[in-house]
């Protein structure tokens, strides 16, 4: 039985971020004034070994996590990851190992990803608009290298694959029908998220928000949708087939309706730190207690203790009077 929250929410998700460091500038994630040449990240020593990161997975497991999902920072810079993909694939309970990442050194990584157990990925894709991609992520890299991305991993067998973009209004919205048409007919699931408050460097304002059912209204003027169920309680994203048979999209409504009343997700950071949700401020120190040599069932203990109290329903109570607390970064803790 996986322990549960004060609201009655289980813990079933384990998001955990291998890296804070990262190829792209997103605009929205990572602005360059603040994470330039001088931005400080993580040294080596602080990050949690993948060992390390293993053992919590098996205790995090052994607490009723079913669902592991590798983020970062981009994952895929992080040295050898297929190492510990291969030691997470093989824990026993685990239903679903999946990773987030740009895409942009997948054709290296995904077939020894593939290999080494990972069974699909969801891969971040913006724009198809050139121009516009470019000025997102901010460092220059093409659509093309994206779309290899995406192609290798195909062909590599991951599957299904999920592409995630992220909609700031004035940036990239005058493009949504344009993704969602190239994938229309393809076994790639685009899913359009709500532009987020997270973290506190990227100037978020409410203006830059385009509503969900905005999205959905554009992209149904074109080729027309119908909503369909969740394929399991909790899911973030809200589903809508394609009435032709072209396949599905789906929409993350963190702002416009937010889904906390079913979340299950725990996050892990770099360094060791447990956060109950994505809007934290800090974290719990679960390296120190690791490395002060704590005992499995003290972990274990630790982590039910923390959950068993947990509060947290911030996009719920999302108001002006939260915006400026000392948020940890999306880029550090992942999607
Ligand atoms: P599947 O396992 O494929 O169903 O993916 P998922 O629904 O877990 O989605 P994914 O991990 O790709 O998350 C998509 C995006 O939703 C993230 O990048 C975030 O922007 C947002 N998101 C995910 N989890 C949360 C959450 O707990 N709270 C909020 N506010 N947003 C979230
Ligand atoms: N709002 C919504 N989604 C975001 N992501 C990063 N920053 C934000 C934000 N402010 C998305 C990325 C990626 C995933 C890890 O999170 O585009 O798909
Ligand atoms: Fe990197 Fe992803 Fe953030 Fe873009 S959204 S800067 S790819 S971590
Ligand atoms: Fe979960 Fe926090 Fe996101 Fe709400 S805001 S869905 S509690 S991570």
């Amino acid at each position: 039985m996986a322990v549960q929250d004060t609201l009655g929410r289980p813990l079933r998700d384990l998001r955990i971020s291998v890296t804070d460091r990262c190829n792209f500038r997103c605009v929205y994630c990572m602005p360059k004034e603040v994470f330039g040449p001088s931005f400080q990240f993580l040294e080596r020593e602080e990050l949690l070994t993948y060992e390390e990161i293993v053992r919590l997975a098996r205790v995090f497991v052994a607490q009723g996590i079913e669902k592991v999902r590798i983020t970062g920072g981009e994952p895929l810079v992080r040295r050898d990851l297929p190492l510990l993909i291969e030691q997470l694939a093989t824990l026993d309970g685990l239903q679903d190992l999946t990773l987030t990442t740009n895409g942009a050194l997948l054709p290296a990584q995904a077939g020894p990803l593939h290999d080494a157990g990972l069974k699909r990925v969801t891969i971040s894709l913006d724009s198809l608009d050139d121009a516009v991609f470019r000025a997102m992520n901010d460092v220059n890299v093409g659509v093309d290298v994206v779309l290899a991305g995406i192609d290798s991993a195909r062909e590599a067998g991951l599957w299904p694959i999920k592409v995630n973009a992220v909609v700031k209004r004035g940036l990239n919205d005058h493009t949504i029908v344009e993704l969602a048409r190239y994938f229309h007919g393809t076994d790639v699931i685009v899913r359009f998220i709500e532009y987020m408050d997270v973290g506190t460097t990227n100037g978020w304002v409410l203006d830059h928000v385009v509503p969900a059912a905005e999205i959905v209204e554009r992209i149904h003027q074109v080729l027309p949708l119908e909503p369909i169920q969740a394929n399991y309680r909790g899911e973030v994203a809200q589903r809508y087939r394609y009435q032709d048979g072209g396949g599905e999209i789906g929409v993350i409504t963190s702002i416009t309706q937010p889904f906390c009343g079913d979340c299950t997700r725990a996050r892990l950071s770099p360094e060791g730190e447990l956060y109950t949700c994505l809007f934290g401020t800090n974290g719990f120190d679960l390296r120190a207690l690791l490395r002060s040599g704590a005992k499995d069932d003290e972990l274990g203990d630790a982590i039910a203790r923390l959950w068993g109290i947990r509060e947290d329903r911030y996009s719920d109570l999302r108001t002006e009077a939260t915006t400026d607390l000392n948020r940890v970064e999306m880029s550090h803790i992942g999607g």
